[in-house]
């Protein structure tokens, strides 16, 4: 059973979490549209990812006998100076999300909801593999810089990720 806070809480991170999808989602877009087809292949798996996020959401509230309220989302940017800008918003916006997974913790342990605080270390870890994925990457486009080929070569690399289905995926 979830309080009307930490249920308000949790829909409001479904939001975001759909927001994510759809920041990623544009990122992989805009991508395909530079000719980097790799970098659009991860925006879109890391689009999927973010989508089993907001459900995973949903699925809790409704598993707990809440009401499950989705709200309006907001347009994400359509354009980014360089691949690197992207990584570079990737990661403040996962630093974001951190944030508000540790928040719903937080009020979690105020509330004395354990039920909710055990079903969000899944997140908390989740967040650590999704910061240190977006720093990897931003350290290789440092090195990167301004050499085509260079680029044209981690594009490769990038379209080798998978998308890997809750169903199969030990995490999820
Ligand atoms: Fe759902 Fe990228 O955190």
């Amino acid at each position: 059973m979830l309080s009307k806070k930490m249920e308000a809480a949790l829909n409001e991170q479904v939001n975001k979490e759909i927001y994510s999808a759809y920041l990623y989602l544009s990122m992989s877009a805009h991508s395909t549209h530079i000719g980097l087809k790799g970098f659009a292949n991860w925006f879109m798996v890391q689009y999927q990812e973010e989508m089993v996020h907001a459900m995973k959401f949903y699925t809790y509230i409704n598993d707990q006998g809440g009401q499950v309220r989705l709200m309006a989302i907001d347009a994400p940017a359509i354009v980014w100076e360089s691949p690197l800008d992207m990584f570079e918003k990737t990661l403040q916006h996962e630093q974001f999300v951190t944030k508000r997974i540790n928040n719903l913790v937080d009020l979690a342990i105020k509330e004395k909801d354990h039920a909710t605080n055990i079903a969000l270390q899944w997140f908390i870890t989740e967040q650590i593999e999704e910061e240190s994925n977006d720093n990897d990457i931003i350290a290789k486009l440092k090195l990167v810089g301004n050499k085509g080929d260079a680029l044209l070569m981690l594009d490769r690399e990038l379209a080798a990720r998978v998308f890997i289905p809750p169903a199969t995926s030990q995490a999820a």
